[in-house]
């Protein structure tokens, strides 16, 4: 019985689970309590490196859905989206810790950033990466079955799979954009609204990178099928709201 408590997995760490995980070197990433600038450092730096861990995870994983789109495989891409969704609600909640630092606390943090800025942030880039590489395949997969977005909405029983993959294209876009929104909160609430941040970026633009989206299609086909629903309703002499 023992003998099952010794590790057996090459590597650092006193048991197997140290060692698979590689927990030595993932908790010995931040600074020591000694080199903090300020205790809330500690959760800035955790908060920043968990969100960069998880966004690595949801691109690894919209790039499998990817080439599963790629390939007509649209109960697949959509199951591996779904769970990229998934992940992508923590780094947008973890936001939210970083609103217990206060403004003072936040400048002594700050100081030590250099020009360190959320715009180099690799995982984020990830994603701004295969955000249209994944709209790229989704419509060519339509353009090849002669299918348009209003038909996979119209006739979404049909052609679920498109239309399963057609909403979690949605429900990807509206979690970047959260993102954006609560980071936007974060920051007008830390440094305020009308500064520039550590790379010379004013917060105004973090304002403007929310009227982004990927998919803008598939917001917009909304519009039209209201449209033509108010258009039919007015033919039939029905008032709309
Ligand atoms: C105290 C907390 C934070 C503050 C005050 C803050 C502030 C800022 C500011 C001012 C910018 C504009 C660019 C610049 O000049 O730096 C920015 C961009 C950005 N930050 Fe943060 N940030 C915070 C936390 C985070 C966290 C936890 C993440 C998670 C990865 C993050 C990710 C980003 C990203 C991705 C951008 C680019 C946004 C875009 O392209 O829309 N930030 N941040």
């Amino acid at each position: 019985m023992d003998d099952l408590k010794k590790p057996i997995l090459p590597g650092k760490g006193a048991s197997d689970y140290e060692r698979y995980l590689h927990t030595d070197d993932l908790l010995g990433l931040q600074k020591r309590p000694e080199e903090l600038s300020h205790k809330d450092e500690m959760t800035f730096q955790i908060v920043h490196q968990s969100s960069e861990l998880l966004l690595k995870g949801v691109a690894f994983e919209l790039e499998r859905a990817h080439d599963h789109i790629a390939a007509g495989d649209f109960a697949n891409a959509a199951s591996l989206m779904r769970r990229a969704n998934q992940m992508l609600e923590f780094p947008i909640s973890m936001l939210h810790v970083l609103e217990t630092i206060t403004p003072y606390d936040y400048h002594i943090i700050r100081a030590g950033l250099g020009h360190g800025s959320g715009l180099d942030s690799p995982g984020f880039l990830a994603l701004l990466h295969i955000g249209p590489r994944l709209g790229q395949v989704f419509y060519e997969q339509l353009h090849s079955k002669n299918v348009s977005i209003d038909d996979v909405y119209r006739r979404h029983e049909e052609f679920f799979g498109l239309h399963d993959v057609a909403e979690r294209l949605m429900d990807f876009d509206e979690r970047v954009h959260l993102f954006r929104l609560h980071h936007l909160k974060l920051a007008q609430r830390i440094i305020g609204g009308g500064v520039v941040g550590t790379m010379g970026t004013p917060v105004e633009v973090l304002h403007q990178r929310m009227e982004h989206f990927f998919y803008k299609e598939l917001w917009d086909i909304r519009n039209q099928i209201t449209a033509k629903a108010n258009e039919s309703m007015q033919r039939n002499g029905i008032s709309c709201k």
